[in-house]
């Protein structure tokens, strides 16, 4: 743990160094001499420097009534937490998106990743001492949306539809539960899904471990709707895909709830749904899927031990890989997918490093970058489990901890949207993809 963290801190450094010449107005022979403990006598501020990156970063949850625990609006609020708030962002454990900067695509929509140069002005904050600088520089406040509404509304309006879970009652101490309601979605046609946001309530989200939904048709089931895990915001279909809604289907939900000291009476999870107009086709299928690392068989992990496992699948048409999800409890540490190019070649997609079940983020690869995989190449999920005293988040290395949906069992899968292509799909977005930038269409960045 040392190791790498003091391996990342030389890193921002580096990276951060352009930042701090302007900001600070010292040399690199400087930096480099003295590490993240810049000049004491530089002007990194809080309310021209800090504040706008805490804005941009960090107070959609910490402000009074979210879900951080610690408002950082105000300076003294912050200057409170400052030596924590380094730590946190060097580490990269907040903003809480764990995705390793340095291997398999950077291009993600939807990243709460910070910058390198703003983790080192934090750092350079805090090491000259947290100085507050000229109030008359502090940035306009930011009007927060609702906690209670969609996030993905500001960007896709207001749904078109919504389907409430059943009222479930969650006693303030006691076991797993699994609540399993089937609704109506109203929906009449088959149409196109554009994105789906799960949300859970406001008191609700403490104790909502997971939220799965599918859709059944007289009763059959009809494909997967969407999946939900603490801290997840939402999925987004790229343009030109398809994720299905069928006609006149319900939504089975799949609801684990974790009681953790509040009664709540009658909650209900909301699944939001955008959908595109009526006559949208999409040139080709979208699919959510759960993949296993381990073929869904069992594993035991021993007591203070570490377990790897890994799952390999292929497809029967080209496919296009949206988007990846890691799964795991709290002994999963690390999970990475890969693709095996039937020539042998092998390239890193992407690795999480860090894992926390505390969130869980579906990783969204921008359209131009998204992994094209041909029949014959396969994916390659490993992920790494560590049941000892080293893994901060385990609650108890003297126990055998095996596969199984409690939260004190693992899990071992991780869910990807896959775009089902033909050969002439696949030719086509390669050639959209070779062609210089200033012939490409306009995408919505
Ligand atoms: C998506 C919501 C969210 C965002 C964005 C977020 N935090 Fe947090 N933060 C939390 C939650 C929830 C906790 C408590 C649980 C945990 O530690 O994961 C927390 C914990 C912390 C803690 C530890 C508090 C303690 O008592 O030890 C610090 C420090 C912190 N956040 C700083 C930040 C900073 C700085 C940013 C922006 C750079 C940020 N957070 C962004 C939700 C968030």
């Amino acid at each position: 743990m040392q190791m790498s963290i003091h391996r990342f801190t030389s890193q921002i450094v580096t990276a951060g160094v352009f930042a701090l010449l302007v900001n600070v107005g010292t040399s690199q022979q400087l930096i480099a001499q003295t590490g993240p403990s810049p000049d004491p006598g530089n002007d990194v501020t809080f309310t021209r420097d800090v504040a706008p990156i805490l804005q941009a970063n960090c107070q959609v949850c910490h402000q009074p009534g979210a879900i951080g625990p610690m408002s950082l609006m105000e300076y003294q609020d912050v200057r409170r937490y400052a030596r924590r708030i380094t730590r946190m962002v060097e580490a990269r454990d907040m903003p809480p998106y764990q995705y390793d900067a340095d291997v398999g695509i950077q291009d993600l929509k939807e990243d709460w990743r910070m910058s390198d140069d703003d983790i080192a002005t934090i750092s350079a904050w805090v090491a000259a001492g947290s100085p507050e600088g000229d109030p008359a520089d502090m940035p306009e406040p930011v009007e927060w949306p609702d906690p209670a509404e969609f996030k993905l509304a500001d960007r896709f309006g207001e749904p078109d539809v919504i389907v409430y879970s059943e009222p479930y009652n969650v006693p303030e101490v006691g076991q797993d539960r699994w609540w399993r309601p089937i609704v109506p979605t109203g929906v009449t046609s088959d149409r196109c899904i554009k994105a789906i946001e799960t949300k859970p309530s406001v008191v609700g989200r403490a104790v909502a471990h997971h939220a799965n939904s599918s859709f059944r048709v007289d009763g059959e089931s009809a494909g997967r709707l969407s999946e939900y895990a603490l801290g997840k915001v939402g999925e987004i279909v790229p343009e030109g895909a398809c994720r299905r809604i069928p006609a006149n289907a319900d939504v089975a939900f799949d609801i684990h709830y974790w009681p953790n000291g509040v009664e709540i009476e009658g909650d209900q999870i909301e699944v939001a749904i955008w959908l595109h107009d009526e006559d949208y086709e999409g040139t080709h299928d979208q699919s959510l899927t759960l993949y296993y690392l381990n073929g869904g068989r069992g594993f035991d992990i021993a007591p203070h031990g570490t377990l790897m496992t890994q799952g390999f699948h292929s497809f029967d048409t080209p496919v296009r890989i949206d988007s990846w999800q890691p799964h795991g409890h709290t002994r999963l540490v690390a999970m990475s997918i890969q693709i095996l190019r039937k020539n042998g070649r092998r390239e890193t997609v992407s690795m999480v490093s860090n894992w926390s079940a505390l969130w869980h983020h579906s990783h969204i690869y921008d359209d131009d970058v998204a992994p094209l995989l041909e029949v014959g190449d396969q994916l390659i999920l490993t992920g790494w489990y560590d049941n000892t005293e080293e893994n901060r988040y385990n609650p108890d290395p003297d126990q055998w901890v095996g596969i199984g949906d409690r939260t004190a069992d693992e899990m071992s899968h991780a869910w990807i949207a896959v775009t089902h292509l033909d050969e002439e799909g696949f030719q086509k977005i390669k050639a959209e993809r070779s062609r210089p930038v200033s012939q490409q269409p306009d995408r919505d960045r």
